[in-house]
């Protein structure tokens, strides 16, 4: 996908995401995510994936990013940075995270990182077509 953002943008949201892949709680599945969300002024809000015992306690790094943004005052977002590592290519936003971003930023870009060279980029309106929006139900 094209995208408005400068290489070296796109690099400093990808190591910030990185970063909070090094924090992840993720002692169950041992699969660590890191996400980095760029607000309005260049601001950026990190989360990373927090496992619990009860598994379906658990939270992903995209939506632990967008509860940090908006606690943070941020609803707008350009871009979302997830960096995974893993064996079959990489990771993108789960379909709960998709609805959770489109709430706040349906165009949103979503950068996609192994974390080692790998990117790819999308549309959140490419990832999520026809979300559930409740003002046009
Ligand atoms: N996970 C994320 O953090 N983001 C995703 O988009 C997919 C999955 C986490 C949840 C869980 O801690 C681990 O990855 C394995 O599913």
């Amino acid at each position: 996908m094209k995208t408005t953002l400068d290489p070296k943008q796109i690099e400093q949201l990808i190591e910030a995401a990185k970063e909070a892949r090094g924090r992840a709680f993720a002692p169950y599945s041992r699969f660590s995510v890191g996400a980095a969300l760029l607000g309005p002024d260049q601001q950026i809000y990190l989360g990373c994936n927090v496992e619990n015992a009860s598994f379906g306690l658990t939270i992903c790094a995209e939506r632990a990013a967008v509860a940090n943004a908006v606690a943070h005052g941020c609803r707008d977002f350009h871009a979302l940075a997830v960096v995974a590592e893993s064996d079959s290519g990489l990771v993108t936003p789960c379909g709960a995270c998709r609805q959770v971003l489109a709430e706040f930023s349906p165009h949103l870009t979503v950068i996609c990182s192994d974390g080692a060279g790998q990117t790819k980029i999308f549309g959140l309106d490419d990832l999520l077509p026809y979300r559930f929006d409740f003002n046009a139900r």
